[in-house]
């Protein structure tokens, strides 16, 4: 065999895989899905079971006073893009909240309000009506009050210029969380007592929602948020901000030259059928809505005003379902903008935790399957809402293209919404992970080789503990191939040094084809040899696409898929020149 690799070559890419040494998993895969999402999910026997287990999780959670029976009151969906099904569907109307149905029952299109989950709606429209173009511009070009505003003292005020539509989007801007909203100075009680000084009226919020407030108006929302000092510079740390959000509002006013009530209709209301969604209540003799309690006091009827965009919008389990299958879909966007929406804008304190616009990414430590500790990171991309006695949640899993809705309406409520995602996480999500490797198998496990002669053979297994699709042989015109890349990666013919070949999904397709990159690792790894901040990586990406011959990756993958069933039929290791048809 003849080399032509430079020691130097060798050298670098063997200590890129030097530093995945100490993972805790046994392999390092890429961020993003080991195996394709599942076309037909509810055909596999994980899903199967999920659906009959689920139901008595809940019966037991409800029983077991982990979820709150007597108080809160709950909707939740769970559905997958892949077949536009809902997996499962489920409604709790709790006993000691008689007569919050005035329709007599809850179900997928009854109304809530959604408070915060809000926010997706209106950053979604703003990107279904303009696109990428303006994410990176700053808000004074869509705003001029913001244009106008004082800069003098940074401690005092924003510097709007700085702080662009994305910033706002992703709660990056470091503007005021709220104005009028929460201050205190509103409410009708006596906190001189608590030992805050008394305040002439110019220094209370003259609009709002406090008791005999009127809502704001555009003038009076824009300059009370400009008298309010910023939180922090913009772009230093993520900081939760409604004035964003109703500011947003006013961008997607200017960019469509229409006001947001007709914006967000035209844009993804009526695109999309959201027949039960609106800005403002529903009207009083719709009764299919849920008011656990008094009226007044959980605000139903509450028009949210200046931050409607920010938390005042109602909607149902089923239209947030459909909002859901269409971000999945990208229906309303190009694909390519989606998946760059769907991704953090900044991290947070919490390592599990990272925050998009406005997505509140939470980070599951998904075990690779039932039988191992080993995890991997699935990004749950979730919007959230809290309203008086309202609380919701979206939650999308591109990697398995499913998501879920939890809506609460309760004493609990908050709580509740926070229970019921982790118990539909905990169960869906693996569930879904199974079903995507049970198909993988029956898609591409086998061995595929030339024609006539099968001196050029790979065979891909899946294993139970391990990520993505195994390279368990790979015979190059009748030479080992594996030893190949074990002496061209690791510089070892060491035997007891074995070489992990696995294959992952890169979401390219083209007609029948599909695309995998592989990721090469030495198993078993090595002793850790970095210590310290550096010891704990699993740093694979930096690899892929590393070695090329004539230009073609050493781990540039294709199947050529069945038309029909999605079937691999054929395989190409792109760099051998050579299909192989797919014999068993
Ligand atoms: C590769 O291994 C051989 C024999 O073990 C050794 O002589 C050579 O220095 C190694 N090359 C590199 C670049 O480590
Ligand atoms: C509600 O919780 C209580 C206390 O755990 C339990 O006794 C009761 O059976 C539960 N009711 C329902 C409907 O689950
Ligand atoms: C699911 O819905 C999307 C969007 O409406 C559509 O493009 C797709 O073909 C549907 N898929 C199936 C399997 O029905
Ligand atoms: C900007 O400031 C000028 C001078 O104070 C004022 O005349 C104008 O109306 C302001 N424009 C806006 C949009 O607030
Ligand atoms: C408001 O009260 C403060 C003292 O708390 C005083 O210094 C200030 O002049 C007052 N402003 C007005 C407009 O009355
Ligand atoms: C829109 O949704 C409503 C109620 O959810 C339904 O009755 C109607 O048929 C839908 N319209 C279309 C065009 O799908
Ligand atoms: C409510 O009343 C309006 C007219 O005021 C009518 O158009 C609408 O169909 C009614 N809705 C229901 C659910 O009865
Ligand atoms: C997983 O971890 C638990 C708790 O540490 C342990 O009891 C169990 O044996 C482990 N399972 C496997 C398959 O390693
Ligand atoms: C190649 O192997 C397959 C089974 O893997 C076998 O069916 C076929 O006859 C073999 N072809 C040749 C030319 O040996
Ligand atoms: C080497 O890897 C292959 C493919 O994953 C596996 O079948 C084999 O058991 C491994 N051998 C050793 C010695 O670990
Ligand atoms: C298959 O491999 C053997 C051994 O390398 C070689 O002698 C033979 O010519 C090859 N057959 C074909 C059709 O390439
Ligand atoms: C995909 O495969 C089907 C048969 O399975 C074939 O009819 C169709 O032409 C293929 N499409 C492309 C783009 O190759």
């Amino acid at each position: 065999m003849k080399f032509s690799l430079s020691s130097v070559a060798i050298f670098s890419l063997a200590s890129f895989v030097a530093i995945t040494n100490s993972q805790s998993t046994q392999n390092c895969p890429l961020l993003g899905p080991i195996f394709p999402a599942p076309l037909n999910p509810a055909l596999s026997k994980a899903v199967h079971s999920a659906k009959r287990n689920f139901p008595q999780i809940l019966t037991e959670a409800l029983s077991a006073s982990i979820l709150d029976n007597s108080t809160t009151s709950f909707s939740i969906n769970v559905f997958s893009a892949s077949d536009n099904q809902t997996l499962f569907t489920y409604h709790y109307a709790a006993p000691a909240l008689s007569g919050s149905l005035p329709g007599g029952s809850l179900n997928d299109n009854t109304i809530y309000r959604i408070g915060s989950l809000s926010k997706l709606f209106t950053a979604y429209t703003l990107l279904v009506k303009a696109g990428n173009l303006n994410w990176n511009d700053p808000v004074t070009k869509y705003v001029p009050e913001l244009a106008n505003a004082s800069t003098a003292n940074p401690i005092a005020n924003s510097q709007w210029s700085d702080i662009t539509v994305g910033a706002l989007a992703s709660h990056m801007a470091g503007v005021t969380r709220d104005y009028s909203l929460f201050d205190l100075s509103t409410q009708d009680y006596p906190f001189a007592a608590l030992g805050l000084p008394t305040l002439n009226t110019s220094e209370i919020p003259p609009c709002g929602f406090g008791p005999g407030l009127t809502s704001c108006s555009r003038q009076q929302y824009l300059k009370g948020v400009l008298s309010r000092h910023p939180v922090t510079a913009p772009f230093n740390t993520p900081i939760y901000s409604n004035a964003g959000y109703a500011i947003l509002g006013y961008v997607i006013e200017t960019v469509t030259g229409k006001d947001f009530s007709e914006a967000i209709t035209s844009g993804i209301y009526q695109p999309l059928n959201l027949s039960r969604s609106s800005l403002l209540a529903p009207p009083t003799n719709d009764t299919n809505i849920i008011i656990p309690g008094d009226a007044t006091s959980n605000a139903f009827y509450l028009d949210g005003s200046a931050e409607i965009p920010a938390g005042g919008m109602y909607s149902t389990a089923s239209d947030i379902r459909t909002l859901g299958l269409s971000i999945l879909h990208s229906s309303l966007l190009p694909p390519a903008l989606t998946r760059r929406w769907m991704k953090p804008m900044s991290h947070t304190s919490n390592v599990l935790n990272a925050v998009g616009a406005p997505w509140e990414i939470a980070r599951m430590q998904l075990p690779l399957s039932p039988y191992t500790n080993d995890t991997r990171m699935v990004d749950i991309y979730t919007k959230s809402g809290d309203l008086t006695v309202y609380s919701s949640l979206l939650g999308l899993v591109p990697d398995h293209n499913i998501g879920f809705s939890v809506l609460t309406a309760g004493k609990s409520s908050g709580l509740q919404r926070y229970t019921l995602a982790s118990l539909i996480s905990e169960t869906w999500v693996p569930a879904l992970e199974s079903a995507a490797r049970e198909e993988a198998t029956a898609r591409f496990a086998g061995t595929y080789s030339s024609d006539g002669t099968n001196n050029s053979t790979v065979t891909i297994e899946l294993e139970d503990n391990r990520p993505g699709l195994d390279v368990t042989r790979w015979i190059s015109d009748g030479i080992d191939f594996r030893s190949t890349l074990k002496l061209l990666l690791d510089n070892t013919t060491d035997p007891s040094v074995n070489m992990s070949i696995r294959l992952y999904p890169t979401s390219l397709t083209a007609g029948n084809s599909t695309s995998f990159r592989a990721v090469f690792e030495t198993l078993p790894y090595e002793p850790i040899q970095t210590k310290g901040v550096f010891a704990s990586n699993c740093e694979t990406w930096v690899s892929v696409d590393g070695f090329t011959y004539g230009s073609i990756g050493l781990d540039d993958f294709e199947f050529v898929l069945d038309g029909t069933l999605g079937k691999a039929v054929e395989l190409k290791p792109r760099v051998l020149r050579t299909n192989l048809l797919r014999r068993a």
